[in-house]
């Protein structure tokens, strides 16, 4: 019956030279019902009662203390009650000890397994989601050089990068049903939109061109928006679903809002399977929708361009890489320095080896609203990554700027070689009381006057900028 093979000392027979009449006989404890093997769910309440597992012949009070090995995986013993809701999936081999007042001890040992309820998920994502084997987000390779990482207070987790990558791709999380993040941050594209403004719900136009999502964590600004109006990545995650024209749920003109939205999440089976695993209660809020599509958007990283092969074989950046032709290598000091050193100047504002935007930049002399000759826009002080300007096959993920005006890598490198001022009022003064003074040097719109072999140089360099894996990996992929 000792199912455990626990065994207590067993009772002590007393020995014929005591004289028998002082001597009591302790019986040990005894298991009187083995706990069989039990089954339990992540994020759902588990208790097994423990009070008819031993006995005692003697009546005596037993003391009950249960072992759990090296992850109790969040449940506890209570008084003669194992409880707590699961946190993870696994087994957890539990022993179970009565001992009574003269140390005299029985165990029981038994397995709790612990599972996940994914069948809706099973059922909707036909493997691409698998809760019991995660995609890995959080440990992706970081080359040493890379020191600006700002997780913002929110590090990945591989199930809340999961979590954030159905929310992603759900066009459910539209008023329509049409529009995800993934309409207009398109992975085939550096996760951008080839669209100037991009279209979202019944039609609606963003006022801006989207923006790639690369390398967002390794940044040092950390107010996102071409504009900087999200004062955290966490805080811009949840916008675009609110926003009236992108994905809807604004709560504006008839339309329902973000409540109405998480209402309905909450009847999705598989949104009830996917928090009940991360947060352990299906709860969905704001906060914990934006936590996850950061975490997610966090994971989108690209490390693997040649500019990054040859920055692991130098010790610094402004040493010629190896593996770069002399046209790029030239391109490389031309970014590098300054426009008094005979250089463009780029790295003033776009810092190698991340090429994230230097925090305080003002506007770049890019002045328009997009689409429009007559409302103007000088508000506009962040820049993605220059990392994957152009997809592995040398295709645009342009166009360029807050207002899509410039098509081209070779149109941008124009527009800073000579920095054409708006022609009238407004915006001339406004423009030049709030153009960045690196491109205004003595009161002067910047000229570089680079020639067209440098010119092309630069290019060459900027193309060397772009990585292969976040195209095509799976783990940022569509789940549906
Ligand atoms: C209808 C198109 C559209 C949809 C849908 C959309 N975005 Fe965007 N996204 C944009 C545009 C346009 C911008 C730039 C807007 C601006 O700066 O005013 C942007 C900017 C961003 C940024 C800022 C990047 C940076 O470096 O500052 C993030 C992050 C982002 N989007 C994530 C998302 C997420 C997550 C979703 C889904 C919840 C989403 N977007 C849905 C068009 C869209
Ligand atoms: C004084 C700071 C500053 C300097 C110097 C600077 N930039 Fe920029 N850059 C910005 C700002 C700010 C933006 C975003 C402006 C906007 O969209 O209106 C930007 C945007 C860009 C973009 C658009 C990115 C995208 O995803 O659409 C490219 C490309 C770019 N810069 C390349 C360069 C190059 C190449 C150089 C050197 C010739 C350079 N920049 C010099 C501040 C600067």
């Amino acid at each position: 019956m000792a199912a455990c093979g626990g065994g207590g000392d067993s009772s002590t027979p007393a020995t014929t030279t005591t004289p028998p009449t002082a001597t009591t006989t302790n019986s040990a404890p005894t298991v009187s019902t083995a706990v069989g093997n039990q089954a339990a769910s992540v994020g759902f309440d588990f208790s097994l009662d423990l009070s008819g597992t031993f006995s005692d012949a003697d009546n005596d009070t037993l003391t009950i203390t249960a072992d759990f090995g090296a992850d109790a995986k969040g449940l506890s013993l209570n008084g003669t009650e194992i409880s707590g809701r699961p946190n993870s999936t696994g087994t957890i081999t539990v022993t179970c000890t009565a001992t009574d007042p003269d140390n005299a001890s029985v165990s029981d040992t038994f397995a709790i397994d612990v599972t996940v309820d994914q069948s809706a998920i099973a059922a909707t994502f036909n493997g691409a989601i698998d809760l019991e084997n995660l995609e890995d987000y959080a440990n992706q390779t970081v080359p040493n050089y890379i020191t600006k990482i700002n997780d913002g207070g929110n590090p990945i987790t591989n199930a809340g990068a999961t979590l954030g990558r159905v929310l992603f791709y759900d066009t459910s999380l539209s008023t329509d049903g049409t529009i995800s993040c993934a309409t207009c941050h398109v992975q085939s594209l550096g996760f951008s939109d080839p669209g100037i403004v991009s279209t979202g719900v019944e039609g609606g136009q963003t006022g801006r061109h989207s923006m790639r999502l690369i390398n967002t964590m390794f940044a040092e600004e950390e107010n996102f928006f071409w504009d900087e109006r999200a004062p955290s990545h966490e805080a811009q995650e949840s916008q675009p679903i609110q926003d009236h024209n992108e994905m809807g749920f604004s709560g504006e003109n008839g339309r329902p809002d973000l409540d109405t939205l998480i209402a309905q999440m909450e009847a999705t089976e598989y949104y009830e399977e996917l928090f009940r695993f991360i947060y352990l209660d299906p709860e969905i809020t704001e906060e914990r929708i934006q936590e996850a599509l950061a975490q997610f958007t966090k994971s989108i990283q690209s490390l693997d361009s040649r500019y990054d092969e040859g920055r692991a074989q130098v010790n610094n950046n402004n040493t010629p890489f190896p593996n770069f032709t002399a046209n790029e290598n030239a391109g490389k000091a031309l970014f590098m320095q300054g426009p008094n050193n005979g250089g463009a100047g780029c790295n003033g504002c776009h810092r190698a080896p991340e090429f994230d935007i230097r925090p305080g930049s003002d506007h770049n002399g890019v002045f328009a609203v997009a689409g429009s000759t007559t409302e103007f826009d000088l508000t506009n002080t962040r820049s993605p990554t220059l990392r994957d300007m152009v997809g592995p096959g040398g295709s645009s993920n342009g166009p360029f700027m807050h207002d899509g005006s410039l098509a081209t890598i070779r149109a941008v490198i124009d527009h800073y070689d000579a920095i054409q001022e708006p022609t009238s009022e407004p915006p001339l003064s406004e423009w030049r009381a709030t153009i960045d003074n690196r491109l205004f040097p003595g009161g002067n719109p910047q000229r570089l006057n680079l020639t067209e072999a440098e010119k092309d140089q630069l290019e060459a360099f900027l193309l060397t900028l772009t990585g292969s894996s976040i195209y095509t990996d799976s783990k940022l992929s569509d789940p549906f």
